[in-house]
């Protein structure tokens, strides 16, 4: 394994690896993502390697299909948390029906992620269809709730108190297009008791009107909801000096960050640290495979400070993922664990020690 790793020396830049005869491997240490200051260090371990773990802060994969269905039979039924931490949650939605109620997040912006089906989504804004590998921005206290859903509409939610902006625009980049709500086609006031479920942190409120307080007649000023999928994204290879992945999601604060990892030409990642932020890559599509991860709906989440280099992303076939990088300190919850296994952090495979993750 140590003798095809890459390394990566200050003095070649990023884009410059070499394979090592030596067997020894170069690895970067980062402080603050791929913002701060970097030092790499030549060993003659394979840090990503491990034995086994004894303890909760590992490297695990999450494949965001194997809820139990039964959570979500409940028309009122909410999503649920995997991996949470301050001011951020990462949550799964299964949704069979149509929303009974209005949602309005308050204190948090929500960037939703769908996995499978298709719905239309009514927003105070206007409405959008929404289908599979599409991400939608949906900014705090916007009320929203999902119409016409077909085949099961499932959903990836992460839900940001730190603010999030769409951060592309169309043109000589990777985004060919996105799309924002179009208007109401009856905008007209419609009577009846509705409910709005105002969501205060893991609080819920239920506030009742007597009229359908979403459809709105005219909107101006800046798009704030906002839809692009994943596939309306040109791959931009490292070769064109764009060593950073394109970001989609920007976030003044530097807290949360969402990037297009999709296939893209360049060399394999060095063996890294992130000092300062977890990492979770979410694969959304296929035919081909980020190392041993191949199947839409799997996360990885690597805690900020553990060793990984993860696989090569040159793979001709393609494949779409998205990378969230996050100073929250995530944890997994009851429901996250039961859906996740022990990770290696090499190709990103299940670690042979699982039964020894606590
Ligand atoms: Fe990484």
């Amino acid at each position: 394994m140590a003798a095809e790793q890459t390394r990566q020396t200050p003095t070649k830049g990023l884009e410059e690896t070499m394979t090592e005869p030596t067997g020894q491997t170069t690895v970067l240490y980062t402080r603050n993502g791929f913002a701060g200051p970097m030092a790499t260090m030549v060993r003659e371990q394979y840090p990503p390697q491990y034995t086994r773990v004894v303890g909760d802060y590992a490297p695990r994969i999450l494949d965001l299909h194997a809820l139990d269905e039964q959570a979500f039979d409940d028309v009122r039924s909410l999503p649920v948390s995997v991996l949470e931490g301050p001011g951020l949650r990462m949550e799964v939605s299964y949704r069979k029906q149509d929303s009974v109620f209005g949602l309005r997040n308050v204190f948090a912006d929500e960037v939703h992620v769908v996995l499978a089906g298709s719905a239309t989504l009514e927003t105070e804004f206007g409405v959008l269809r929404v289908a599979k590998d599409d991400l939608v921005l949906i900014p705090r206290a916007t009320t929203y709730r999902f119409v016409d859903v077909k085949d099961e509409l499932r959903e990836y939610i992460l839900a940001s108190e730190t603010e999030l902006s769409f951060a592309m625009q169309p043109g000589l980049g990777p985004l060919e297009r996105f799309e924002t709500p179009a208007p109401y086609a009856d905008p007209s006031i419609r009577r009846g008791e509705f409910e709005t479920v105002v969501r205060h942190g893991n609080e819920f409120t239920s506030i009742f009107t007597d009229y359908d307080p979403l459809p709105t007649v005219s909107t101006e000023g800046t798009p704030l909801v906002t839809k692009v999928n994943i596939n309306d994204l040109r791959s931009i290879g490292m070769e064109s000096g764009l060593l950073l992945p394109p970001l989609l999601f920007d976030d003044a604060t530097t807290q949360t960050f969402i990037f297009d990892l999709s296939a893209r030409s360049g060399s394999r990642p060095p063996v890294h640290y992130n000092a300062d932020y977890d990492e979770c890559i979410l694969f959304m599509e296929g035919p081909g495979s980020w190392g041993a991860v191949n199947t839409p709906g799997l996360i990885t989440h690597t805690p900020k400070g553990l060793a990984h280099q993860g696989p090569v992303e040159n793979v001709p076939e393609g494949y779409r993922a998205i990378l969230i990088e996050t100073r929250c300190k995530l944890k997994v919850t009851a429901a996250g664990r039961d859906i996740s296994h022990l990770a290696e952090t090499d190709q990103y495979s299940r670690h042979p020690s699982e039964s020894q993750l606590a």
